[in-house]
């Protein structure tokens, strides 16, 4: 038990909770800050916010930051207590205390990303702690609201700005590198075929081939994995930016005759189109569906669900034996027949509609997010302070609530809000 090493800190967190400097920096913390990281508390989910090595990073802070961990937090990494507390963290064995302690609460999924056991931890934040991870802003609403009264000050991973000064921060990024991986290991496993092609004493095997639809940072990475393995690989955007990619892997760039100029918004992400432009595409890419032993999608519109590009009709077109990995599941799928966490069989054909695939690669994954979480909370530090500077674009950009308000527009706008004022983030 730490609450003899570390006095309750409901006192100093209420004191400097929403202090204003400039009208838009605030501080919310003070010197001795104490970072907690609770066990993540999803089923299945292996990851932890913090790996031993970050830890020694973050004790770079000027002054040096207390990390606390909740004991068995980094098990399913690959993590024992053991090397934390060499790194130079403290092992709480209550999830109570590191709630109760910290000033900083870092996870991999907040209550937003994790509806059902992350709400038995609703009743844990105090008012003024900074809650950091990943939260599904742009879609569960209801938890969004229920933590938002809890008047903590909390910032969403997944509304990192696409910008170069915030890629060693860009968390969805470094998860999607990941399941695009994981992905193509996941058909190679269930094929009844090979992937590349072999000339043996006993005939020639032909190269599997592999489409991947949506080819942002889990397709490229699906895409590169394919080919390592030898796969005739043909890749599709909606993005025109896409193509050289796409080509630049040793792939073949799909061609659809169709108007997509429009459809890249200013940040580089796709947008959503109309259920005209969806069905074009289900034409023109059927027969590219039927032509594949794999099928691996990836297609994603930020916030929004995922567009339906396999139809079942296309499932039924392809040769039995022949699989679609449906990495779009989570949002919805881009299969019309996948089954969120389920796989299912028609005509011979199997769907797969894996979740949470970053979990299953839990070492390199705890990895990747322990670096951008670390490298983000370092970024907030200034003086000892976590400070909210609203005119810096990486803090307003995932700033979604603040002493009991949401204040991101683009979550406003989702839960029917109307626009923030002036002083909030832009
Ligand atoms: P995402 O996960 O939101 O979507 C995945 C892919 O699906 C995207 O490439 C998207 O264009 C594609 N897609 C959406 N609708 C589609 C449709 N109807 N048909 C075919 N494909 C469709 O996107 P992700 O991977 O997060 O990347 C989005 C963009 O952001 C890319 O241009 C990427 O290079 C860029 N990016 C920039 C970063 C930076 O500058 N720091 C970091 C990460 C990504």
């Amino acid at each position: 038990m730490y609450n003899t090493i570390f006095p309750a800190r409901q006192e100093s967190c209420a004191i400097l909770q929403g202090l204003s400097l400039t009208g838009r920096v605030f501080i919310y913390s003070k010197n001795d800050m104490i970072v907690g990281v609770p066990k993540e508390s999803l089923a299945g989910e292996k990851r932890v916010a913090l790996i031993p090595a970050a830890i020694t990073a973050l004790k770079k802070a000027e002054p040096e930051v207390t990390v606390l961990m909740e004991s068995g937090a980094g098990t399913g990494a690959g993590h024992p207590d053991a090397a934390y507390v060499e790194a130079g963290a403290k092992v709480a064995d209550d999830r109570d205390d590191v709630f109760a302690q910290a000033d900083v609460i870092l996870q991999v999924r907040t209550p937003g990303a994790n509806p059902e056991a992350g709400a038995l931890d609703l009743s844990r934040y105090r008012p003024g702690q900074v809650v950091i991870g990943f939260s599904d802003s742009l879609t569960k609403q209801k938890v969004v609201e229920r933590l938002v009264e809890r008047n903590v000050t909390w910032f969403a991973l997944e509304l990192m700005p696409r910008i170069t000064r915030a890629q060693s921060m860009d968390a969805l990024s470094a998860m999607a590198t990941l399941e695009g991986y994981k992905a193509v290991l996941l058909a190679a496993t269930r094929l009844p075929r090979m992937f590349p092609m072999m000339m043996t004493a006993a005939g020639t095997l032909t190269p599997a081939r592999v489409f991947v639809i949506g080819a942002g940072v889990m397709g490229l990475q699906a895409i590169a994995t394919a080919r390592r393995l030898g796969a005739v690989v043909l890749g599709y955007d909606i993005r025109p930016a896409a193509k050289e990619q796409v080509l630049s892997l040793g792939a073949k760039f799909a061609e659809l005759k169709l108007e997509a100029a429009e459809a890249e918004d200013k940040g580089g992400y796709a947008k959503a189109m109309d259920e005209e432009f969806y069905a074009k595409q289900r034409e023109m890419m059927a027969r590219w569906v039927a032509d594949s032993d794999v099928v691996i999608t990836t297609a994603a519109v930020p916030g929004g669900r995922a567009p339906v590009l396999v139809s079942a009709e296309m499932v039924r077109g392809m040769a039995p034996g022949s699989l679609i990995v449906d990495m779009a599941a989570e949002r919805g799928g881009n299969c019309e027949l996948t089954k969120p966490g389920e796989e299912l069989q028609e005509n011979g054909v199997t769907v797969l509609g894996p979740l949470n695939v970053a979990s299953t690669v839990p070492f390199h994954a705890s990895q990747m997010y322990a670096k951008n979480i670390s490298t983000f909370l370092l970024h907030l530090i200034k003086d000892g302070n976590v400070q909210v500077n609203l005119d810096d674009e990486i803090t307003s950009g995932t700033l979604v609530a603040r002493d009991g308000s949401i204040v991101h527009p683009r979550v406003r706008e989702v839960m029917g809000l109307a626009a923030p004022e002036k002083q909030e983030n832009a």
